[in-house]
């Protein structure tokens, strides 16, 4: 008789009904992959009754998902409920705690925790599997935590937040503001009714942190990601992109650098012809730059119950299998403490939205500015919205310069605003070349 192996789900929302739904309809070949049976046993949700879409009437209810983690008639504990603190955290320590293995979703809590957590898990001789927590459905943390083991990686990139590329997609492809498209996207769904965690940069930032981590063996640390949000972004910055052969993406960038490692989460302006620009909507990618292999890009959804639960099912199988991964691929006492290079420090190309006063000398005065600091200028572009009045009012310039440093692009905008010829703060987006 194949042996059993026993699951308790807490939190049945989009992606905890969509794994028991997933668990039954391929049970035969998770089993025949896993060498065991994979069961559901014990659930935990707050609403009893709610009907889920997937019959749980005979399965152990739990009130309290604690109680769950801790019971003896579960082997492993999957935490699909959410946040960084709170029940989610509590059930996973107690399933650790209580040498069992565990699945997660929730990039929260492993941002906030995941130090902590890995190591109750190597503590106990468990593992915690979380290829669900970055980039849904994109099996990103299989091929950073094992697939490129033979691999030096440098850089990792990505567009790590469905909600955000749909917004910038939308505002490009229909020509909507910012507040619209946002609007539209929790009509949707596709965004939360406070939407901050999203449009602020911080959901993307979670992600990257753990990325930094897999790919570069060091602790977990999302306090020394630089995040910028895609609030400011206005339809005239999409079009200026357009015609410059941009698009703008919010990127979440680690990178190994002479310097130290960078991370920062920005809106960045990326050529329209690089694979990070094709990904539109509510997609996701990952880009993995890596010295053996060369670079790796792999896109699709990143959100979503279904694409979410086909991760979380991954991790299931591999843990009935039998993996003994080290949650963040190292030893968590081997992991390096990070040398972290300040955003003042980075390096690369700058679009410059500046909206000046139509003085005469205003743009030739913006332009020395720029060369005080020796910032070379690619294109510096003027750019009148309609037929030119006598007494018109501010005029958008847009500066693009060639590779320079941060703080000297900073520097300059703000002895150009002491000069008094802008009307609001500069617009400045990042510029990656590939
Ligand atoms: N949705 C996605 O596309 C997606 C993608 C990637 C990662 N994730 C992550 O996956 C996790 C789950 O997300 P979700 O979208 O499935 O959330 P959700 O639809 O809001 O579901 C959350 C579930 O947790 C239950 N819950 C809340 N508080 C609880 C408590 N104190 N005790 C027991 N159960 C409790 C809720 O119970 P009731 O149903 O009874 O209210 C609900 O079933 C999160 O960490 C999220 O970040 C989600």
């Amino acid at each position: 008789m194949a042996q059993l192996i026993r699951i308790g789900i807490a939190g049945l929302g989009t992606v905890g009904a969509a794994v028991l739904r997933i668990l039954a309809e391929h049970s035969n070949q998770l089993e025949l992959r896993a060498g065991q049976k994979l069961v559901v046993t014990g659930v935990s949700a707050r609403n009893r009754t709610k009907d889920r879409g997937v019959d749980i009437s005979a399965l152990q209810w739990f009130d309290d998902p604690v109680a769950l983690a801790r019971s003896p008639d579960i082997d492993l504990f999957v935490e699909l409920i959410g946040g960084e603190n709170g029940p989610a955290l509590a059930a996973v320590t107690a399933a650790l705690q209580s040498g069992k293995s565990v699945v997660t979703a929730n990039k929260a809590l492993l941002a906030g925790h995941g130090m902590m957590l890995a190591a109750l898990a190597e503590a106990n001789n468990v593992c915690i599997g979380f290829e669900a927590a970055v980039a849904g459905g994109i099996p990103a943390i299989k091929v950073l935590r094992e697939a490129l083991a033979g691999n030096n990686i440098t850089r990792v990139s990505g567009i790590l937040n469905g909600t955000c590329n749909y917004i910038l997609s939308r505002m490009e492809n229909e020509g909507l503001s910012f507040a619209d498209c946002l609007r539209e996207a929790q009509k949707l769904g596709y965004a939360e009714s406070d939407p901050t965690f999203d449009i602020g940069g911080f959901d993307t930032a979670h992600k990257l942190a753990l990325l930094t981590t897999l790919a570069f063996g060091v602790g977990i640390d999302r306090d020394a990601i630089h995040i910028e949000g895609i609030e400011s972004i206005t339809l005239s910055d999409i079009r200026a992109a357009e015609e410059l052969g941009f698009r703008i993406k919010l990127l979440g960038v680690a990178e190994r650098t002479s310097r130290g490692i960078e991370q920062r989460v920005h809106p960045t302006m990326v050529a329209k012809s690089s694979t990070l620009a094709q990904v539109m909507g509510v997609l996701n990618a990952v880009s993995i730059d890596a010295d053996n292999v060369g670079r790796i890009t792999l896109s699709g959804p990143g959100a979503g119950g279904a694409a979410t639960a086909s991760s979380v099912v991954s991790d299931l199988t591999d843990l009935a299998a039998g993996t003994t991964q080290k949650p963040l691929g190292l030893p968590v006492a081997s992991l390096a403490t990070a040398v972290h290079m300040e955003m003042q420090r980075h390096e690369g190309g700058y679009y410059i939205r500046l909206n000046v006063q139509d003085r005469p000398g205003a743009v030739a005065a913006i332009a020395t500015r720029m060369a005080e600091r020796q910032i070379s200028m690619e294109s510096i572009v003027q750019r009148h919205s309609g037929p030119r009045l006598a007494a018109s009012g501010p005029v958008p310039v847009v500066l693009i310069t060639y590779a320079t440093s941060e703080n000297l692009v900073r520097e300059a905008l703000e002895q150009v605003e002491r000069d008094g010829f802008l009307d609001e703060k500069p617009q400045i987006f990042r510029i990656e070349r590939e």
